[in-house]
């Protein structure tokens, strides 16, 4: 493969220009189904340590790309890190995900709440890019990433166990002012976190909103896409930020494709529920679409992880404008050969006639 050509596969790709064969990346590309990346975080004690060490974090942002031929990095670090910079304190406990040694749990919380210093606070993820971007050069590109307010408050709120809206759509339905004040700082956090990001060298910028599918259609468009529409109005105007294609993926988010192509990012990331094939006709070409293979696939055979690789590629059919990755994280557990055999078979099946 060409050097002049590997490089801009992703980015092309985005901007919908022609490819030489369809990019791939993966959510959660680094992570705990690779053994050199546990060894890593036993190294650094525990998740958090390992987000605020640059040269840990460097390592295991470059560990899938040795191992894989990925044509993308994105910084190791958490959407988690803004509410641990207001100063919730985020804990990662193996048996039950993330949670904040000091929750938001009243309506004072909320009131005395701050942007954080994104550079005193959260300089350790700019740190990062800056020293993995040198290190890349422009074999491929590296994606800084932040979570979408809606998202970021669904963590921040007090719950009893973590599949519960119950606390955060409470607030919604009895304090919806409240609730806005919130998204209201954390979507200027969220804005200069990524602007910051970008100035550190991030060429794509990704907004996760993996919990905006939880909300109903016109609650959606009001507390999840509303905030996101005014980060990316906001990174639009501001010289950093203005070229950096942006895309946004919510889960479970098919019903608002149409609304989500209106925001100005320039993807959008599709999870295995919806056909590429339905969700292009919707978007009218007008975004690239990014996804979307069911992620537990990665345990089945190789064999039939080749034909649902076909299967996704040729659901999108012919033309250009497809990233793919899978339609949510890689699971824990997983062989990494499986990752192997996912990713080159996207390049092998996609040389000829699907992208063009
Ligand atoms: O994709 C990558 O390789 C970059 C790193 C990355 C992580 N988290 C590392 C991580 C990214 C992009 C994220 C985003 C993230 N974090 C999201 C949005 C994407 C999604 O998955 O929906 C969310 C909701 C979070 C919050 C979060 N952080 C959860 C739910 C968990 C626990 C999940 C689990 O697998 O236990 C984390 C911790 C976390 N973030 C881990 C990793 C590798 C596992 C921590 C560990 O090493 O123990």
């Amino acid at each position: 493969m060409s050097k002049n050509i590997r490089p801009q596969r992703f980015l092309r790709a985005l901007q919908r220009d022609t490819v030489d064969c369809t990019p791939v990346w993966l959510m959660r590309q680094a992570g705990r189904y690779l053994p050199e990346y546990r060894e890593i975080r036993k190294q650094a004690g525990d998740f958090l340590a390992l987000c605020k060490t640059p040269k840990l974090a460097r390592e295991v942002t470059l560990q899938p790309l040795n191992r894989f031929d990925l044509d993308a990095a994105i910084v190791f670090s958490d959407i988690l890190t803004i509410p641990d910079a207001m100063g919730l304190a985020l804990t990662i406990e193996e048996s039950y995900g993330p949670k904040f040694k000091r929750p938001l749990r009243s309506e004072k919380d909320i009131n005395n709440l701050r942007v954080p210093n994104i550079d005193s606070e959260l300089g350790y993820v700019m740190e990062t890019i800056k020293i993995v971007r040198a290190e890349l050069e422009e074999q491929v590109p590296l994606i800084g990433f932040s979570g979408s307010p809606w998202t970021l408050a669904t963590y921040m709120i007090d719950r009893n166990s973590r599949d519960d809206f119950n606390a955060i759509k409470g607030l919604l339905y009895q304090q919806p002012t409240l609730l806005k004040k919130l998204l209201d700082v954390l979507t200027e956090s969220v804005t200069r976190y990524l602007i910051a990001q970008a100035r550190a060298g991030a060429q794509t910028l990704m907004i996760f909103d993996t919990w905006g599918g939880v909300l109903a259609h016109n609650d959606y468009l009001e507390f999840s896409l509303l905030p996101i529409s005014i980060i990316i109005k906001e990174l639009k105007q501001h010289n950093e930020s203005k070229k950096i294609p942006i895309i946004l993926f919510t889960k479970g988010g098919n019903s608002w494709i149409t609304q989500m192509a209106d925001t100005g990012c320039a993807a959008i990331g599709c999870d295995w529920t919806m056909s590429l094939s339905a969700a292009r006709k919707l978007v009218n070409d007008r975004v690239a679409l990014q996804g979307n293979l069911d992620p537990t696939i990665l345990f089945s055979s190789p064999k039939n992880i080749e034909a649902q690789v076909k299967y996704v590629l040729s659901d999108f059919g012919n033309g250009t404008g497809h990233v793919f990755n899978l339609g949510h994280g890689i699971p824990p557990g997983i062989n990494p050969s499986h990752v192997a055999t996912l990713v080159d078979a996207v390049h092998e099946f996609s040389q000829n006639g699907h992208a063009v």
